[in-house]
């Protein structure tokens, strides 16, 4: 089903891929425990008064740059920023090149107070319209002030549609968090999945809750001012404390961070679905209600059958809490959203499930567990081809440190783990075919670890069944070289 090669040096790369070799044709699969040791920056949040958090010079400039996806399908972005001492235009320029901004698109002005903090003004600026696979630039801001951006959009709808997407999760704002997003930079990623658990804000106390919100959107400027961030929400987005009189779950985030919910039907903006290129993206939240009969469950049952694999073959799930984990960080807190959810993406047959909230890495193999109920089957997870590719890239570098202790013996249903920061690009080439990368931070380089060439759910099972048919009626298959 896959090939696989892992390893910061040759020797390490050869003994993985002899390991994940002797998996393949076994039928008893034996995962890999990483026995890198990293020697750890300190898991500290960088003073507030270091250049990576600087807000930009001018009289109300905007800060806090990010954009999302703002529609279903890719034409449209959402602008989001702050402005600190006036409220200002909340308008967008953009055009296709940089001197010729002559378009504009106006949004909308919030702030809100968390205790005895009080926001800036927070502008989201829908832009629609936009050409499929091309690059735009964008002002906003006033005078002396304004800032310039770019973004690419997407190529148009396709299921041959080449697009990389990168993965990050539990970000925060510490040197190592830094080291994630830099070693992401340098990636050919185009859009990032974001596994919640943003700023770690709410390891703070009082106004500095706020505070830390503020330097955590200029901290990520950097790239999501670029790129499209999609974005789930973890449990550091809850921020409930009714210490400090405040009790509305997800206040800051909903504040700042908007999604295209809208687009797909939802009914929140926690949980909705895009699609980009050749991939369909849905987006759950971990921490709001999902059994049978609430809003996201009766969401995703539709959402599901939406999702057309002739059009956008790869089907991908994002959430915070990852369903499969073997790690003792968190162990077994997905199991509840298993129960309810893991038969559908069996059924549907999804590519990957991505997951963060643990801080470490782990892939899965193709497993599932749906035969179990309470009072008869098989307890534990099978080999299963339909199911999907279980990965948590909880690893992007927050103040908490890393998740480091691993249950042991390894399960089975567990193929590499290590305990490190990093994150993860998934190079979609085409229809059948999309490459892996799960990448370490190690002290200042960017090293591949883990490799897998995946094939598609949807089309290498009909590949299969074509050259099946052939072979049957004595034909040689056109598709042997898949
Ligand atoms: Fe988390």
């Amino acid at each position: 089903m896959f090939e696989s090669t892992s390893g910061r040096t040759l020797s390490l790369q050869l003994l993985l891929v002899c390991v994940v070799l002797l998996s393949c044709t076994q039928d008893s699969k034996a995962g890999l425990t990483s026995t890198f040791i990293r020697k750890q920056w300190p898991s500290k949040d960088i003073p507030l008064d270091n250049e990576v958090f600087a807000v930009p010079r001018g009289h109300n400039a905007p800060q806090q740059v990010h954009i999302t996806q703002g529609d279903y399908d890719g034409k449209a972005v959402i602008v989001s920023w702050v402005t600190t001492e006036i409220p200002g235009p909340s308008k967008v320029q953009y055009g296709k090149s940089e001197e010729q901004l002559q378009w504009s698109a106006e949004g909308t002005i919030t702030n809100y107070t968390f205790y005895q903090y009080k926001s800036g003004y927070i502008h989201h600026c829908l832009v629609d319209g936009l050409e499929y696979d091309t690059k735009y630039y964008y002002k906003i801001g006033m005078g002396d002030s304004a800032r310039k951006f770019w973004f690419h959009t997407p190529p148009k709808i396709d299921p041959d549609a080449a697009y990389t997407f990168g993965i990050i999760g539990d970000l925060g704002q510490t040197y190592n968090s830094l080291s994630t997003l830099e070693h992401y930079m340098q990636s050919k990623g185009q859009a990032v999945l974001f596994l919640g658990d943003l700023s770690y804000a709410d390891r703070y106390t009082k106004n500095d809750i706020g505070i830390r919100w503020d330097s955590w959107g200029r901290f990520a400027e950097r790239v999501a001012a670029y790129q499209p961030w999609i974005w789930t929400v973890g449990n550091h987005e809850i921020d409930y404390m009714p210490e400090l009189g405040e009790v509305r779950p997800f206040k800051n985030f909903m504040h700042r961070y908007t999604t295209p919910f809208l687009a797909s039907k939802s009914s929140e903006p926690l949980w909705y679905a895009i699609r980009r290129a050749s991939a369909h993206i849905i987006v759950l939240s971990s921490y709001s209600p999902f059994v049978k009969y609430t809003p996201q469950w009766w969401w995703l049952q539709e959402e599901l059958t939406r999702v057309d694999r002739e059009k956008t073959p790869w089907l991908i799930v994002l959430m915070h809490v990852p369903l499969y984990n073997s790690n003792e960080a968190h162990f077994m807190e997905g199991e509840s959203m298993r129960v309810a959810f893991e038969s559908w993406f069996v059924q549907y047959r999804v590519d990957f499930i991505f997951s963060g909230h643990v801080h470490a890495y782990e892939r899965s193999y193709r497993i599932s567990n749906i035969n179990y109920n309470v009072s008869a089957g098989d307890p534990y997870p099978v080999p299963d081809k339909s199911a999907p590719v279980y990965l948590t890239v909880g690893d992007g570098g927050n103040q908490e440190g890393l998740a480091s202790r691993y249950r042991d013996p390894q399960p089975e249903y567990s193929a590499f783990r290590e305990a490190s920061y990093g994150h993860a690009t998934l190079e979609i080439k085409n229809r059948t075919h999309a490459l892996y990368h799960w990448n370490r931070n190690d002290d200042g380089k960017k090293v591949t670890t883990d490799t897998v060439m995946f094939l598609n759910q949807y089309w290498a099972s009909h590949l299969h069944r074509r050259r099946r048919r052939l072979e049957k009626r004595g034909l040689k298959s056109f598709t042997a070289s898949y």
